[in-house]
């Protein structure tokens, strides 16, 4: 029988994006058909480095060249940078299923399914930049998503508010814009791309949140309070706002961490 733990790395290790889209998908198939081992696995390695090409060129956030959406190509630039993120989110999911072991089936369950659903963001997003002339890798990319999951990567519990809660709960902020944007552009594909990952991203908010308050439960640690102390030790400055109200209470935020991060960004 194959290994959950054995296949995970080599999806999260695999460079090109096809193939590990491809292993991605194969993978997310046998377990779901109860078809891989789990209880059982070597002893993970540190892997910190997912497999990549040499394209894209990744620089610091503050060398992106400015993108004037309005234009063809800032709008290409965009869709790159959107699908670079979900990229890295595939990555991050295997991580997090080879790196944690100590979980029961319904941890995995949720970070197989998300695998698979940023591997179908991505070929989305990728397959309009090569509708519009470019492809993933004809722009340079930030890794600051990327950089945040090594920062957390030694407590599942810190991984999950941090990265899901934080930087992926982000999403829940902006994408509704954008998909905005893209409408008064008539981009009706980005428009149903767009409308795809919102609804995808609020599972795996909620698979953040669900985690989270497991391991917070086990630690008999009070999830409010810890994500509270959480925030003010990973992040330089408190959270920009507007909040996504309505879509964080569906994820699990609770109306104290809203009022919380309210009162820090005002
Ligand atoms: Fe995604
Ligand atoms: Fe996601």
């Amino acid at each position: 029988m194959n290994n959950l733990y054995q296949l995970a790395k080599d999806c999260f290790l695999m460079a090109a994006p096809d193939d590990k889209i491809a292993l991605t998908y194969s993978t997310a198939a046998a377990w779901q058909a109860g078809q891989l081992e789990w209880r059982e696995g070597d002893t993970p390695l540190l892997l910190n480095e997912p497999g990549r090409l040499e394209q894209p060129e990744i620089v610091m956030p503050r060398d992106l060249p400015k993108r004037n959406v309005g234009g063809e190509q800032g709008r290409a630039a965009m869709i790159h940078a959107m699908a670079h993120i979900e990229l890295t989110a595939i990555n991050l999911a295997w991580d997090s299923i080879y790196r944690y072991r100590d979980m029961p089936r319904a941890y995995y369950d949720d970070w197989v399914q998300c695998a698979k659903e940023e591997a179908g963001h991505f070929e989305m997003l990728r397959q309009r930049l090569r509708e519009m002339g470019y492809d993933y890798g004809s722009f340079p990319a930030h890794n600051e998503l990327w950089k945040m999951a090594v920062t957390t990567a030694d407590d599942l519990m810190d991984r999950m508010a941090i990265v899901h809660r934080v930087f992926e709960a982000r999403a829940l902020d902006v994408v509704p814009n954008t998909l905005e944007r893209f409408d008064q552009l008539g981009d009706h594909e980005m428009v149903k791309t767009l409308t795809v990952i919102c609804n995808d991203e609020i599972g795996h908010v909620s698979a953040g949140t669900r985690w989270f308050h497991y391991r917070c439960e086990q630690e008999q640690l009070d999830p409010d309070a810890t994500f509270f102390i959480l925030l003010k030790r990973y992040l330089k400055r408190p959270l920009k706002g507007p909040f996504n109200h309505d879509v964080r209470l569906q994820t699990g935020f609770s109306k104290n961490e809203l009022d919380y991060l309210e009162q820090q960004w005002h």
